[in-house]
């Protein structure tokens, strides 16, 4: 013991080397390749940012339709694939058959699971950018019941996913543009963050080696945790459990009682202690949805609106920062375009693949790259004499 820093949480240690994203927690920055994420959220949509992560630079017009084609010529899953989600339980967490699907893409595309040659490597990230939207979406159809919808290569990517969750066959669907801006804008908002949990086991499970499919099903099994992509479920289920507003001062007491576990969803964040600045454009967002779908009224919205109000005056969040994050507000709009909560945690998946898939390739052509291990301060016992067990 003592040779090592002691770093619980990883708060002040830097793991890798990056030029794809930046944050300033206390100024409430964040930034992709230089560009502020309050400019790509309103000029730029998910696909261009997918490109920007991935190859480092705005890509020109041309590039940008070579590179949409690509994506939306690989949203197709071979249809063997299509099988293994008859496997699982009807009952079963979208996030748990988005786990094993993505970790068993390994079986069915083992041509690009060679992470030695870069034009493999490419094809797997197109993939994996182009598939997850449907994987997300064939599961969600499978746990109620419906039957598949397929990819359409002529729709967006984002009016794509919404007609693979919401169309039902032999009934026509029109995606409202609103809607599918407002979903555009949630992948863009979930694209990367940097370092955070599930990256950071994306890149410890590829210093091994190991696949990208294996490395993207890792990253997304941490996701699902409530500290994490599972607080935007979360989050709404506290709303509901909540119910009305009289009742919110009962939950601030609990939030901030030592004694009591329970913490406000969607409040805080590791890294920001100023207002997250994809929650800003998040509620923007969020209005605007609102209005669309007539439910002002919503008796969840009022709860969150006037939790927002408390939480922003209230000594205790202020004086600790916490302010909400950018899962309060996409819950939100999710529930009103009505998705399931179990449908938020694969949404956020599935808009960060990219940010996923972008640092893995970042940290396959970094030459520094190494293993990653971290060691221990062990607490434990000295060496002890083995005991026989007819003597314990
Ligand atoms: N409600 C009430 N108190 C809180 C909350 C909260 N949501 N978050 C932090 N605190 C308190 C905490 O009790 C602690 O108090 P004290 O200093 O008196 O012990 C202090 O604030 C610092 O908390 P921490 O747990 O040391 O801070 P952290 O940086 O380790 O945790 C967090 C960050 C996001 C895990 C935490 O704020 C939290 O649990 N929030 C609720 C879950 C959530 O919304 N997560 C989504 C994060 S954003 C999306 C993503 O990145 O996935």
């Amino acid at each position: 013991a003592g040779v090592f820093t002691y770093d619980p949480g990883f708060t002040s240690t830097a793991s890798c080397e990056s030029t794809i994203t930046y944050i300033d927690g206390e100024a409430g920055i964040l930034t992709h390749r230089g560009y502020t994420i309050g400019d790509l959220a309103s000029k730029s949509h998910y696909l261009e940012v997918c490109y920007l992560l991935l190859y480092g630079a705005l890509p020109t017009a041309a590039e940008l339709e070579e590179f949409e084609h690509t994506i939306t010529h690989h949203t197709m899953l071979h249809e063997q694939m299509v099988n293994f989600f008859r496997g699982f339980r009807r009952d079963a967490h979208p996030m748990a058959i988005m786990t094993g699907v993505v970790g068993a893409m390994s079986a069915f595309y083992h041509d690009s699971t060679d992470i030695n040659d870069p034009r493999q490597r490419e094809i797997a990230s197109h993939r994996l950018i182009a598939k997850m939207p449907t994987i997300a979406a064939m599961a969600y159809k499978y746990t109620i019941g419906q039957p598949f919808v397929y990819p359409r290569n002529d729709l967006d990517y984002a009016s794509n996913f919404l007609r693979m969750c919401f169309a039902v066959p032999a009934e026509e669907y029109e995606v409202n543009p609103i809607l599918s801006r407002a979903m555009d804008r949630i992948f863009t908002l979930h694209a990367d963050h940097e370092q955070n949990a599930s990256t950071s086991t994306v890149r410890l499970a590829s210093s091994s080696g190991a696949n990208p499919f294996a490395c993207i099903a890792a990253g997304i099994a941490c996701l699902w945790g409530p500290a994490h992509g599972g607080a935007n479920q979360a989050c709404l289920e506290m709303l509901k459990e909540i119910g009305s507003v009289d009742r919110i001062p009962e939950f601030i007491e609990r939030a901030k009682d030592k004694n009591d576990p329970f913490r406000l969803m969607g409040f805080g964040h590791r890294v920001y202690k100023n207002m997250d600045p994809r929650a800003t454009v998040m509620k923007q967002s969020a209005d605007e949805v609102l209005e669309l779908m007539g439910v002002e009224d919503n008796p969840l919205l009022q709860v969150a609106k006037e939790l927002e109000h408390i939480a922003l005056n209230d000594p205790y969040f202020k004086d600790k920062k916490l302010f909400p994050n950018v899962d309060f507000y996409s819950g939100i709009i999710l529930e009103a375009m009505g998705f399931p909560t179990s449908m938020f945690t694969p949404i956020f998946a599935l808009s960060r693949t990219v940010g996923w898939i972008s640092q893995w390739k970042e940290q396959l052509s970094d030459p520094a790259h190494k293993i990653g291990r971290p060691r221990q301060l062990y607490l434990g016992e000295d060496t002890r004499t083995y005991v026989d067990i007819e003597d314990r």
